[in-house]
């Protein structure tokens, strides 16, 4: 099921959007975004630091040999995209961008290349096996779900729908997950989840230990789920920013091997 295209009431890829400084975004969405930085002025730190993690995990990938990818929760196109940061390293490296929302559509000229595709489908309901014109199935695959599992409340059972994506994808695939935290700062985003229910948009923060559970059998790769940016640090580009604290952040992140 894909959205309207509601624009008198906040949407999170453009509410997302605007605090990553984007223009594609209604004056619904940065209402939004400035009721939550009243409750928690640090708003702008986790999309910031999410996109970094995109990057690090991305590199990653295409280190190891992963030259496929399937970006689902795509969000409205942020420059550099997944597929210039893979194919920075392998110039052939072909990316399938997935979002449930009209407008990330409608802006997604730039993620369209030769070598990628976008398809507008909702994660709950996608059946990867139906994707092998675009997909290479039998070769690894990069299941990218970053910051959008969070947008799948407990009654859709996000776990069973990430070991059903995954189940389409051969062994040698990963899993790059990102997923915002309470644990720092339980009343903040209770207060940022608050403003997304009354206007009736499915937030759900979990525990390190909830988000866990989305790699259960899966070889959790070095240093394993960390909030952002402890993950690979090294992966970053060259003169960095400032390191936030775990609270500010507060996105725990990841990568996995299927077995
Ligand atoms: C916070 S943005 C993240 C964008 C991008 N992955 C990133 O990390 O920069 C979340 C995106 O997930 C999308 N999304 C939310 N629920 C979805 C669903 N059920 N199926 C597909 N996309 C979904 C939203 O439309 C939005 O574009």
């Amino acid at each position: 099921m894909t959205e309207e295209l509601h624009t008198d009431r906040p949407h999170p890829a453009r509410v997302y959007d605007y605090l990553l400084g984007g223009e594609v975004n209604f004056p619904a969405d940065r209402e939004a975004a400035h009721q939550g930085m009243r409750g928690n002025p640090d708003s702008r730190i986790p999309p910031r630091q999410n996109r970094l993690f995109l990057h690090r995990a991305v590199r990653f990938l295409a280190g190891q040999g992963i030259d496929q990818f399937l970006d689902i929760g795509t969000g409205i196109p942020s420059a550099p995209h997944v597929h210039h940061v893979a194919q920075e390293i392998n110039p052939a490296a072909r990316v399938v961008y997935v979002d449930n929302d009209p407008i990330v559509l409608a802006h997604a000229r730039p993620l369209l290349t030769g070598q990628t595709q976008y398809i507008e489908a909702d994660l709950r309901e996608l059946d990867v096996s139906t994707l092998s014109d675009v997909l290479d199935l039998n070769r690894p695959v990069g299941l990218l779900l970053i910051a959008v599992l969070h947008f799948v409340g407990d009654k859709d059972e996000p776990a069973a729908i990430v070991e059903r994506l995954l189940a389409a994808l051969p062994s040698g695939s990963y899993l790059a997950l990102s997923h915002l935290t309470g644990d720092y700062r339980p009343e903040a985003w209770e207060h940022v989840t608050e403003i997304y229910r009354r206007q009736g948009v499915t937030m759900q923060v979990r525990s390190h230990e909830r988000i866990s559970r989305f790699f259960s059998g899966l070889s959790l790769v070095e240093p394993g789920l960390r909030i952002l940016p402890d993950w690979r640090p090294e992966l970053g580009e060259p003169g960095g920013e400032p390191v936030p604290s775990e609270a500010q952040v507060s996105v725990y992140g990841g990568v996995a091997r299927k077995l």
